[in-house]
Formats: C-alpha cells, structure tokens, sequence
C-alpha cells in the first residue's frame, strides 16, 4: 500500500479514463501530491476532489493543452512551485480520431502528432530537466496495441504517433539512463474509456483473458513502472491487452 510513499506525480490526461484510474492507484499507493493536468480543467479538479476526499494525498488540478509548449512550460513551473520536485511524469493524454487516409487530411494529422508524440516528448523534456538534478525518476508513457501492429479502427495517424511513443521511450531511456531515470512505457489494447465507447468493432472473442480491459487493468501496470520495483526496468513497453498481441 506504500510503493510511492511521499513520491509527487504529473499525470497528463488525468480527467480520462486511464489518467485518473492512475491517480488514484498511485494516491492510495501513498502519493504525497499529484498534478492533474488536462485539457479539461474542470473534470481534472473533480477528479482530484475526488481522491483528495479518500486518500491522504494532495491534488493539484492544471489546465493544459500539451499541444502548446508553452502550456507546458507552465504545468511544470506550477508542479514545482506547488510540490518543490516531481518523480514521476505520467504521458497519459491522448485523442483517437478515427478517418480513413483520404479523409485525414495534413491539419487532422498534425493535430495528431502534436499531442500524442510531440507533446509527450516536450512533457518528458520538462520533467527530465527537474529529474536529472536530483539524479532520480520515473517516466511512463502511453504507446497502444496499433503502435505495434498497426491501426485497426483508429486513424493511421494515432497508429503512426503510438509508434513513435514506443521508439521515443527507447530513446529517451538511453539518455535519461546515466541520470537513474527510467523511461518505459505500456502498450494497452481495448479499455473501456471514453476514448473506445463509439468503437463497435472490437469483438471480446478475440481476447484470450475473455473480456474488455478496464482503466484499473493498465493503472496497477503505471504503478509498477513508477515504482522502485521496476528499477532495473527501462525502455521497455509492457503490453497491456488481454493476450490480443503477444511479442
Ligand atoms: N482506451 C483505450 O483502449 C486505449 C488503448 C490504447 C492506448 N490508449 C491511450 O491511453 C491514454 C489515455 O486514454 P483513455 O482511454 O483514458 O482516454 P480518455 O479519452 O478517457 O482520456 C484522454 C484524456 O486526455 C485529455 N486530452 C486530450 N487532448 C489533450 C490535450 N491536447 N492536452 C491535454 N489533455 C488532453 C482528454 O481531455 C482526456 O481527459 C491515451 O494516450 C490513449 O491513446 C487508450
């Protein structure tokens, strides 16, 4: 019940499905402070509420757009006037539009890759500069089963920006490693989030585990990753699907 005791934590996306179930694994793991940042600030303070009112932890909603670098540039000013460090940045904020390559267009795609892969590279650049001062942390970004074999409902561009999120925490683990910072990541297959509830394709029966994943499913994998259990763990990518794609 104590693998983040008095650890303090950006979580992007923290409104959504996955980013809170995360917030509130790590609050009753003994978090002493989380930054709720996303877009939808007013969803971000109830979620903190929310935990504030079952957990000894401190919440901190932050309105940003991690499309913006300097949105970015804030969210951390604001963790580290509020918390004085942060251990673990948690890249959870995302969108999954759907469209065929015709329909996609240059702006949908950009749009894409600015806030899936450009701003969890700008949110990691952030967290990295506070990190490697203290020569301690913890990354955990989010790729997905199409960064691995492609999109299958979602739109080439979400496909192509979880991709490159798995090539990004290599990356990023190589030269954050000197620093004992570890960079890894989770690949989830079909939760059930806000994100997945017009998806009508997904058929159960190809799940070996025999059922959709819930938040919680791809939450206790963040805590591992975020914790000093997984010390020795970096650059990897953990496939959180149920048994859909096996490596
Ligand atoms: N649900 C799934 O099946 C699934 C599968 C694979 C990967 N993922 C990934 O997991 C992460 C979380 O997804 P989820 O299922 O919880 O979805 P969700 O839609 O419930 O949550 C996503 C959150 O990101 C926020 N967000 C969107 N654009 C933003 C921006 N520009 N700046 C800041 N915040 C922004 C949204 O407001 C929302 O709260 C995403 O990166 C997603 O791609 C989800």
């Amino acid at each position: 019940m104590n693998e983040l005791k008095g650890k303090y934590a950006v979580i992007t996306g923290a409104a959504g499905g996955i980013g809170a179930a995360t917030a509130e694994t790590f609050a009753r793991e003994g978090a002493a402070g989380i930054v709720m940042a996303d877009m939808d600030g007013g969803r971000a303070r109830e979620a903190g509420k929310r935990i504030e009112s079952g957990w000894d932890c401190k919440c901190m909603a932050v309105k940003t757009d991690i499309s913006s670098a300097s949105a970015i540039k804030n969210l951390f000013f604001e963790s580290v006037k509020q918390f004085g460090t942060v251990d673990i940045l948690v890249n959870c904020a995302g969108i999954c539009p759907v469209g065929s390559i015709e329909e996609i267009g240059e702006a949908e795609w950009d749009r894409v890759m600015d806030i899936n892969l450009r701003g969890t590279y700008l949110c990691s650049r952030e967290a990295l500069a506070i990190m490697k001062e203290k020569l301690s942390g913890k990354i955990v970004n989010l790729s997905s089963i199409s960064g691995r074999i492609g999109g299958i409902a979602t739109g080439i561009n979400y496909a192509t920006s979880k991709g490159g999120i798995l090539t990004l925490t290599m990356s990023l683990a190589k030269a954050a490693g000197p620093y004992n910072i570890n960079v890894n990541g989770v690949a989830p297959g079909f939760i059930d989030t806000e994100m997945t509830k017009n998806f009508t394709h997904f058929k159960v029966e190809t799940v070996p585990l025999g059922r959709i994943g819930k938040p919680d499913d791809v939450a206790d994998v963040i805590l591992f990753l975020s914790s000093d259990r997984s010390r020795y763990v970096t650059g990897v990518t953990i496939d959180v699907n149920g048994g859909v794609f096996m490596a």
